[in-house]
């Protein structure tokens, strides 16, 4: 199978939201061939999420997967710190995203929490990432290619993948929402990676 390019920042198609796929379409052949050339270009990249958009398709279809293959360069410590761990395929058709309120200490001080900031690139912004902050959990409901119902609560870096991929479908891309002096490339990112975040962000003045 010969698989489609990713589209780059650039096309109008990854800065316009996304269309609902109509109900007739659930379940059809045409949604699974999207969704399994979707897969094999994820897996190719390779990437932890895709967004349709990012193929060209104006639809709302998100694919999500993380593995120990693709966080073998992180320490435990910077794991941990992420909250990364491996999930098995998500396919999820016209997904709406839900921020869940952090569980907090009595008395404990809710500003800037549940919140969490690392670098985050983007396949279609090759060579670069930047430092985002997003939510730490989120649920995302949908339906599957089958039409069967998707449920998933996320927590830590799956959650900042599912943010990311549903960005996508409304024509929001991560530079929008990125530290802008912590824009860098992965060349440089090598030596950030290494930091802390606090220190990362010192050292650019972000
Ligand atoms: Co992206």
């Amino acid at each position: 199978m010969e698989l489609p390019p990713i589209v780059l920042a650039g096309r109008a198609v990854l800065r316009k939201p996304a269309a609902p796929v109509p109900p007739e379409e659930i379940g059809t052949k045409q949604l699974k061939q999207l969704v399994s050339t979707m897969v094999a270009v994820m897996r190719k990249a390779p990437g932890v999420g895709l967004a349709a958009p990012q193929i060209g398709v104006g639809q709302q279809v998100i694919v999500l997967e993380d593995g120990e293959a693709l966080m073998s360069r992180l320490t435990p410590e910077q794991r941990a710190e992420r909250g990364r761990v491996p999930f098995p395929l998500q396919v999820i058709v016209n997904p709406t995203l839900k921020v869940l309120a952090p569980s907090l200490p009595a008395g404990a001080d809710a500003a800037g929490a549940g919140r969490a900031t690392f670098f985050e690139g983007c396949l279609s912004v090759p060579g670069y990432m930047a430092l985002v902050e997003r939510d730490l959990s989120v649920e995302v409901s949908g339906v599957d290619a089958d039409g069967k119902e998707v449920r998933w609560q996320a927590t830590g870096w799956p959650a900042r993948i599912l943010q990311h991929e549903v960005d996508h479908l409304r024509g929001t891309l991560y530079v929008d929402r990125m530290i802008s002096r912590s824009f860098c490339s992965n060349e440089e990112a090598k030596v950030l990676l290494g930091q802390s975040v606090a220190e990362a962000r010192a050292a650019l003045g972000a």
